[in-house]
C-alpha cells in the first residue's frame, strides 16, 4: 500500500474528524444499509488493540422492546444524576436531549471482555485498563467511519451497566464499554451541542499542550511549534 496520503486523502481524513458529531437527535428513518453497516463495523474492528487482543464485541440491537427497555434505564439515571448538580444548572441539564436509543434505527453495545486471548497479552500486564483502552479505540474507529458513510452516532453512557449486562445478557465477566445510537441524520452540526448550549467552551489548544513536564507551557526547544499552537488553528 502507498506510504503517503494524497492531499485529497488527507482532506477527507480531516473532514470526517472536525465534522463528526455526538448526534442525539434529527435521526431519519431511512434504514441503514447492510454493507455500509458492515464496513463500519470492519473498520471498528480495525482499531488497534493492547496485545492485539481484538477484546471487543458489537451487540447489533434493532429490536424495539430492548431499546424501550434500556430506554427506561436512561430515564431512571437521567432522573439520579440530576440530583448531584444544583439550579438552575439542573435545570438546563434535564432539558438537553442526550439519548436517540428509540429514534436511531440501530443501537449497538460495544463490549469488553477481559479474557479474550489471556491470560497474559502483551502490554497489558502493567496497565489493565489498556484493555477497556482498546475498546475505546475501536469506538472511536466506528465513530469516524459512520461519520464518513454519512451516518450519524451517539454516545449514551447515562445507562446502569448492570441493567444493560441483564438486558443483553452478557456474562459476568464481560464489560459494556460504549452504548451507541446509529442512524442517519438531518444535518451534523457544526459544533457539539453542548458548546452550542453554553454549557462547557471548547477550551484552546495552547491551553492543554505542555512542554516536557506538567504545566510547563513555555520552552525555548518548542518555540515554533508553540506559535503555531497559539495561533489555534481551527478547521470548523
Ligand atoms: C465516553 C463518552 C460518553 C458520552 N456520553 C454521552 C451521553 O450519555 N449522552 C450524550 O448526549 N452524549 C454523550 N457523549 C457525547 C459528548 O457529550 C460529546 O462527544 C461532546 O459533547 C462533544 O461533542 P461532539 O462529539 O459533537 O464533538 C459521550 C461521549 C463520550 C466520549
Amino acid at each position: 500500500m502507498d506510504k503517503d496520503f494524497t492531499n485529497e486523502e488527507k482532506n477527507g481524513f480531516y473532514k470526517a474528524i472536525f465534522s463528526r458529531r455526538d448526534v442525539r437527535s434529527r435521526f431519519t428513518s431511512k434504514t441503514i444499509d447492510e454493507q455500509v453497516l458492515t464496513r463500519i463495523l470492519n473498520a471498528a474492528h480495525h482499531a488497534p488493540s493492547v496485545g492485539f487482543s481484538q477484546p471487543w464485541n458489537f451487540i447489533l440491537i434493532k429490536d424495539q422492546k430492548t431499546k424501550k427497555r434500556i430506554k427506561e434505564s436512561f430515564d431512571e439515571e437521567m432522573k439520579r444524576s440530576s440530583q448531584l448538580v444544583d439550579e438552575p444548572k439542573r435545570s438546563q441539564y434535564l432539558s438537553f436531549k442526550l439519548e436517540g436509543i428509540l429514534d436511531s434505527p440501530v443501537n449497538i453495545c460495544v463490549t469488553y471482555d477481559p479474557t479474550r486471548f489471556g491470560p497474559f497479552v502483551i502490554g497489558k500486564s502493567s496497565i489493565p485498563e489498556t484493555g477497556i483502552y482498546s475498546v475505546c479505540c475501536a469506538v472511536q474507529n466506528l465513530w469516524l467511519a459512520a461519520r464518513t458513510e454519512g451516518l450519524g452516532l451517539g454516545w449514551v453512557s447515562i445507562l446502569s451497566n448492570e441493567v444493560l449486562k441483564e438486558i443483553l445478557e452478557l456474562p459476568d465477566h464481560v464489560v459494556p464499554v460504549a452504548y451507541l445510537c446509529l442512524g442517519y441524520v438531518e444535518e451534523f452540526s457544526l459544533k457539539p451541542d453542548l458548546e452550542t448550549a453554553g454549557w462547557l467552551p471548547r477550551l484552546d489548544l495552547k491551553d492543554v499542550v505542555y512542554y516536557e513536564k506538567w504545566e510547563e507551557k513555555q520552552n525555548s526547544d518548542w518555540n515554533e511549534i508553540e506559535k503555531l499552537i497559539k495561533s489555534n488553528l481551527d478547521y470548523a
